[in-house]
């Protein structure tokens, strides 16, 4: 077994954090009692932090930069180059200004809406099917949905095989080998593509107004210069690629109202506040991100740890969602924990923490619940459906997390 050293010079942890990516960092603070340590994590000397105060630090954009945190195969594969997860100060902060202004409530609904439409069309289609796998249908549903929004119009026919590359692109990061290079490939080729479409837009705004591709396309980073087209697609696809993933919350979601049917029964049943808490939970409870990158931009100290300068830090996204400090019984899945309780910036975590605009947390996070709350609607209020004898396991090393069966249902028939 492995063990942590106190002076960072010690043997290198990558197969222990490999083998349970999720509950590593909390699992070895704990054992140590702290909120941070030093270890070696892909050869190089790494802190990792854990829990909400840690949080009010690393999301401290004083302390730490983003650029050179990521792992070049994170790039090359899930975040693509010169996107936002990389840009530090002003560049940063004029090129989330770009994002955060899709996040409008009327452009959030129009979302809603494009997604509401997906799951009225498909359940009765998935009503002839001997059987659904539910993470596929969802992904494509969301997939034509964010497309359409986002300005792309896709043929539906083309839609499969997009949803493919998206996919392909979230997977790859944490595999070896042909997962790995299927995400590679499906980044340059979806580059390529969307690059070519943001020249077109150019040419010819007016049609992609207020859309996601018409906001990158004519987007002026803080140096006034419009993007380079190679650019602007890495940020489109920053919008569609997170969206698709939303179907693995989904997934999980239909795990829980699977597990407890007196969740199902409630929000069948009209209570919408129930619903709120209910998505809230999903996010907290399931595997998703196991914690989020970054570099010390000035050494400094916190509570007597050393911070050196350039010193790569993991928060762990994952153990603060689960930190019993912060959450009674967090092993327990409890929608009603969220009734009359706003969490704090940096204790709900799953997609970052601390503020939007100056930081790094996710843009996404309205859109992630609305379409959660779409799909658990759809799921409760406008369809039955059995879930017959299969594999629900989720693997406790595969990051990004999912139930081996990806949630199987039959008889399905739409209701109302
Ligand atoms: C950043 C999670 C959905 C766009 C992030 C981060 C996490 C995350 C953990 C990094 C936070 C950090 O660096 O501190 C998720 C999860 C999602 C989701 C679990 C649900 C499936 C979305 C959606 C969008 C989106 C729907 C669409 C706009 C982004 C972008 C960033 C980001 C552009 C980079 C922000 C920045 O660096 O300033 N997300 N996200 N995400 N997310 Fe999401």
């Amino acid at each position: 077994h492995f063990g942590p050293s106190v002076s960072g010079v010690g043997p290198d942890d990558t197969v222990a954090f490999r083998l349970s990516p999720y509950t590593y960092i909390g699992d070895r603070a704990r054992a140590l009692g702290v909120d941070v340590f030093d270890t070696r994590l892909l050869l190089r000397p790494t802190t990792c932090m854990t829990g909400a105060e840690a949080a009010r630090v690393f999301y401290d954009p004083e302390r730490f930069v983003r650029q050179g945190a990521a792992p070049g195969r994170l790039l090359r594969t899930l975040f693509g180059e010169g996107g936002v997860q990389s840009l530090d100060g002003e560049a940063h902060r004029a090129r989330k200004a770009m994002f955060m202004s899709l996040m409008t409530p009327a452009a959030r609904g129009r979302l809603v809406e494009l997604a509401g439409r997906g799951w009225r069309e498909r359940i009765p289609i998935w009503a002839r099917m001997p059987h659904v796998v539910l993470y596929d249908e969802v992904n494509r549903l969301l997939c034509q949905a964010v497309c359409e929004w986002a300005g792309l119009r896709p043929a539906p026919r083309h839609v499969p095989w997009m949803t493919g590359e998206l996919l392909a692109m979230i997977e790859a990061p944490a595999a070896v080998g042909p997962r790995y290079l299927r995400g590679r490939r499906a980044r340059l080729r979806a580059e390529q593509g969307i690059a070519r479409l943001v020249e077109r837009v150019r040419e010819r705004p007016e049609p992609y107004e207020g859309t996601a591709l018409g906001t990158v396309a004519g987007h002026r980073d803080a140096d006034g210069r419009q993007l380079d087209p190679r650019t602007a697609a890495v940020e489109v696809l920053n919008v569609l690629r997170p969206t698709v993933a939303v179907g693995r919350y989904v997934t999980f979601a239909a795990m829980a109202l699977h597990a407890q049917p007196g969740c199902r029964e409630r929000i069948r049943d009209g209570d919408d506040a129930y619903l709120e808490h209910f998505v809230q939970e999903v996010r907290r409870f399931y595997p998703f991100f196991p914690a989020v990158a970054a570099r010390v931009a000035h050494s400094f100290e916190w509570r007597g740890h050393h911070f050196p300068q350039g010193r790569r830090v993991l928060f762990d996204l994952h153990g603060t969602d689960h930190d019993p400090r912060l959450w009674d019984r967090p092993e327990e899945f409890r929608p009603e924990r969220f009734a009359g309780r706003e969490p704090g910036a940096y204790e709900l975590v799953p997609q970052g923490g601390g503020d939007h605009h100056r930081g790094h947390r996710c843009p996404g996070e309205w859109i992630t619940v609305d379409l959660m709350k779409v799909a658990v609607t759809a799921l409760t209020r406008w369809m039955t459906y059995g879930v017959p004898a299969q594999d629900l396991r989720v693997e406790r090393w595969r990051a990004p997390a999912l139930p081996n069966s990806r949630f199987v249902i039959d008889q399905v028939a739409p209701t109302g």
